[in-house]
C-alpha cells in the first residue's frame, strides 16, 4: 500500500530512522557492558518489543499491569515492571504474567513488597525485587541511606520475593549540558554509596537499572549501573532534539494529516489535535505541539480535540484544502498512546501496520 492511501490522521514510522535507533542502541549499550531492557511504554506494540530482544536486549519494561500482560505474548525472558503495583486484583493479575516471564517489579516501599510477597506466595511464584532510589528526580524512590538497607532486608525476609538489585529513573536530567554532566555524575557517586552499603550489609547487587533517553550517550558516564532501560529512543521526538540527544533526522515518527480548512487567512487547520497529538509542551526553546516537515517556520500553535491550528505568518509555501502534511510531535510515547494503529513506511509504501495492542492499558 502507498502512503497516499492511507486515511487521516495516521501515525508513520519512518522505518530506516526507527532501525538506525535500535541499533545504534544496541551497539552502545554492548559496547559499554550494559545490558538493554528498553521500556515499552513509548511503542505499546508486542512485534517491536520483539524486533529489539531480536538485537540483543535481555528483555523489556513496562509501567503498568495492563501493559505487561500484553506485551508478554512477545516472549521476553525477562520483564521488569518498573512501577510500584499497589492494590490485590492487580497483583493477582501480575502473577499470571509471572507464570510466563521472569518478573522483577522496583518499588520503594515495605507496603509495596509485602503485597507483592503475599500475591507471589499465594500463585507459588518468586518474583525478583529492584528497590527503587531517588537519584534526584523526587518522584517515587527511597532517598539513599540507612532506608535503603532497612526496604532490601525487609524485602529479603519476605516469602516469595528475590532481592535483585537496585533501580533508579534521572528523569530530572534533561539535557547534557556542564549541569547535566555534574548530575550524572552525582547519580554515580549515590549509587556507588548506596551499593557499598548494601554490600556491606551482605547483599548482592546483580541488577543496577536506569537510564533515560536524553541521558541515553552518557550512560557510560555511569559506571555503577549496569542496565539501560530507555524507551523514547526508538522513535524519538521535539523534546528528544530539545534535549540535545538527537536530531531532527533520527525522528522516526510523525503524523500524517490532512488540511482540512484554510478560512482564516494566515492559518489553516490541520485534522489533527489533542486527540491525535497530546497536549505536551516542548522545551529547549522551540515553540508549538509539533515540527511541520513541510514548512518548519509554520507554528503549531493551538489545539481542539479535532482541530490543529497552523499559523502560517512568514511561510512561503502556500497550503490549500486537501493537501497532506507531516507532523512531528513533541511527546511520541503520548502521541502513541492514542493511535489505533502504527504504520511502518519506507519511501512512499507503508511496509509494516501494527495494531497498538497496549494503547489504553492503563489499569
Ligand atoms: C521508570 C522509567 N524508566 C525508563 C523510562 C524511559 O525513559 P525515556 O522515555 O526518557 O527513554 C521512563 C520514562 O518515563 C520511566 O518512567
Amino acid at each position: 500500500m502507498k502512503i497516499t492511501e492511507l486515511e487521516t490522521p495516521a501515525l508513520l514510522i519512518d522505518l530506516d530512522i526507527m532501525e538506525r535507533n535500535l541499533n545504534s542502541m544496541a551497539a552502545y549499550t554492548k559496547a559499554h557492558g550494559l545490558r538493554l531492557r528498553p521500556h515499552t511504554k513509548t511503542h505499546k506494540t508486542p512485534a517491536l518489543a520483539r524486533r529489539q530482544m531480536e538485537l540483543g536486549a535481555v528483555g523489556i519494561t513496562v509501567a503498568k499491569v495492563g501493559e505487561a500482560e500484553v506485551m508478554v505474548s512477545s516472549s521476553p525472558n525477562e520483564l521488569l515492571v518498573a512501577y510500584p503495583v499497589i492494590g490485590g486484583k492487580k497483583l493477582h493479575r501480575l502473577m499470571d504474567v509471572a507464570k510466563h516471564t521472569n518478573l522483577t517489579v522496583s518499588l520503594d516501599s515495605v507496603e509495596a513488597a509485602q503485597g507483592l510477597s503475599d500475591a507471589a506466595a499465594g500463585a507459588g511464584v518468586t518474583v525478583g525485587v529492584l528497590v527503587e532510589i531517588d537519584a534526584g528526580m523526587g518522584r517515587v524512590g527511597v532517598t539513599p541511606g540507612p532506608q535503603v538497607i532497612a526496604l532490601a532486608k525487609a524485602i529479603d525476609r519476605m516469602p516469595n520475593l528475590e532481592f535483585r538489585g537496585i533501580a533508579f529513573y534521572p528523569g530530572h536530567i534533561k539535557l547534557m549540558d556542564d549541569a547535566g554532566h555534574a548530575a550524572l555524575a552525582r547519580v554515580d557517586d549515590l549509587l556507588s554509596s548506596v551499593i557499598s552499603d548494601l554490600k556491606t550489609a551482605g547483599f548482592a547487587v546483580p541488577i543496577v537499572s536506569g537510564g533515560s533517553t536524553p541521558t541515553m550517550h552518557h550512560l557510560h558516564e555511569v559506571p555503577h549501573m549496569n542496565e539501560a532501560r530507555p524507551g523514547t529512543y526508538i522513535f524519538n521526538d521535539r523534546n528528544t532534539i530539545a534535549s540535545g540527544a538527537c536530531k531532527l533526522e533520527d525522528c522516526a515518527a510523525s503524523i500524517l494529516l490532512t488540511v482540512v480548512s484554510t478560512a482564516v487567512p494566515g492559518q489553516m487547520i490541520i485534522d489533527g489535535g489533542s486527540k491525535t497529538f497530546s497536549s505536551d509542551g516542548v522545551g529547549g526553546g522551540a515553540t508549538g505541539f509539533g515540527h511541520l516537515v513541510e514548512a518548519p517556520e509554520a507554528v503549531f500553535e493551538k489545539m481542539n480535540e479535532e482541530h490543529g491550528y497552523v499559523k502560517l505568518k512568514g511561510v512561503s509555501k502556500g497550503f490549500k484544502i486537501g493537501d497532506r502534511v507531516r507532523m512531528i510531535p513533541n511527546h511520541v510515547c503520548v502521541a502513541v498512546n492514542l493511535h489505533e494503529r502504527i504504520y511502518g513506511v519506507r519511501g512512499d509504501e507503508v511496509e509494516e501496520t501494527w495494531k497498538v495492542e497496549a494503547r489504553g492499558k492503563l489499569q
